[in-house]
């Protein structure tokens, strides 16, 4: 798939500007602090209807405005799809073909994009959630269904913290509302389970190859880890397992006042043989196994969804040497559409530039470069 034309409307730094992206290479050039990252922002947005900013989502509108837009034309195959996003303050709302979707899960399997950035070292450094916020994205963006799954399991969750603080608090004897709660959780909890494992296992079929390619080192692979002590992801097996969890806890989790156990408190690792990278790897290393990962998606997206995902590459170059950078191109598939942000052309080889269509980002005003 491809996003033919972006349309952005007050959106942080910009004002209004429209852009005719190429079906392949763009490349948008500029200092720093001129809109590089915005446009990728808005582009994810269009996709995704949050930022890939974590917590940097109350600026989205352009200061002393009160409302923004964006839009823009998506070819998937033959069909052709007009997504728009639009805040009024604090409201958010989205639309395909200028008819308003309620559903987000209907709306963010339309268009499909995988971001490579700088603070993407923080899906190995960073906290549990970060690569829980990760895998969810990726996950909703090919399987609707898992959306609901997910929103079900968080509102579940929600209930059972607050009925267990009560129980706490009120010493009840009578615990058969949190046996229904917890009927509840474990449905919603086991297939959340067998999402990611599928994911995971897929990512784990491609990574190794990829990093042995860029990096000549073999064996990196994904570990998954839950807090359920499972030996094996058979649907009945998780079920067991965390019906086993939960009532064996009970009395600490009422003494605590939360759910201990379940998918909220999934991660996952990455590892080469049997070492931890956290641990044991270069900040280089763990870059690339960062970026092997997403290579890895990009196969899994255009396999489940018959068509390629959209690449946003965000000033990822300036990190890498150049032997890497051109490993990395080599990787990308030549027929998808790929923008990237570069402070200096000189970070891109001659090869790609020629055949790239180029922009100019200054203070929020992007121009086309003719030769
Ligand atoms: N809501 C907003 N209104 C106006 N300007 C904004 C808003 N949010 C961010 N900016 C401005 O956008 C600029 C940063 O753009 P960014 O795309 O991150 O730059 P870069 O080109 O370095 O990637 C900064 O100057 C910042 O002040
Ligand atoms: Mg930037």
């Amino acid at each position: 798939m491809y996003l033919s034309k972006i349309e952005i409307d007050h959106f942080r730094n910009y004002k209004k500007e429209k852009v005719k992206l190429c079906n392949k290479i763009n490349i948008f050039i500029g200092d720093n602090a001129q809109g590089k990252t915005n446009i990728l922002e808005s582009i994810y947005i269009l996709a995704l209807t949050k930022s890939h900013r974590l917590g940097f989502e109350n600026n989205i509108i352009q200061k002393g405005f009160h409302s923004c837009k964006i839009s823009g034309l998506l070819r998937d195959n033959e069909i052709l799809k007009e997504l728009e996003i639009k805040w009024i303050q604090d409201q958010k709302k989205v639309y395909i073909n200028q008819k308003e979707i309620r559903k987000i899960a209907a709306y963010i399997s339309n268009m499909n994009v995988i971001m490579f950035c700088p603070n993407d070292l923080d899906i190995i450094k960073g906290s549990p959630q970060i690569r829980r916020n990760l895998l969810n994205i990726q996950i909703s963006q090919l399987y609707p269904l898992y959306v609901n799954y997910l929103n079900e399991y968080n509102k579940i969750l929600k209930t059972r913290n607050e009925y267990l603080k009560q129980l706490g608090v009120n010493g009840f004897s009578d615990l058969r509302y949190l046996d229904i709660i917890d009927d509840k959780l474990v449905d919603r909890g086991v297939q959340i389970y067998l999402y990611r494992k599928k994911y995971l296992d897929y990512i784990n079929t491609k990574i190794g190859s990829i990093y042995e390619k860029i990096m000549n080192i073999k064996g990196l692979h994904i570990i998954y880890e839950n807090n359920l002590d499972l030996d094996s992801f058979e649907l009945e097996s998780i079920k067991k397992q965390f019906y086993q969890k939960l009532k064996s806890n009970r009395k600490r989790e009422i003494s605590q006042g939360m759910t201990l156990y379940g998918p909220h408190r999934d991660d996952f690792s990455f590892y080469i043989d049997e070492e931890n990278m956290k641990f044991y790897a270069s900040q280089g290393q763990q870059r690339l196994a960062i970026i092997a990962f997403k290579l890895a998606e990009i196969f899994l997206f255009t396999e489940e969804k018959g068509s390629s995902p959209i690449l946003l590459l965000d000033d990822i170059f300036s990190e890498l040497d150049i032997q890497k950078r051109n490993k990395l191109m080599q990787y990308i598939p030549q027929d998808i559409q790929t923008i990237i942000t570069t402070t200096d052309l000189k970070n891109i080889q001659k090869k790609i530039i020629h055949q790239a269509k180029i922009f100019i980002v200054e203070h929020g005003n992007i121009t086309e470069k003719v030769e």
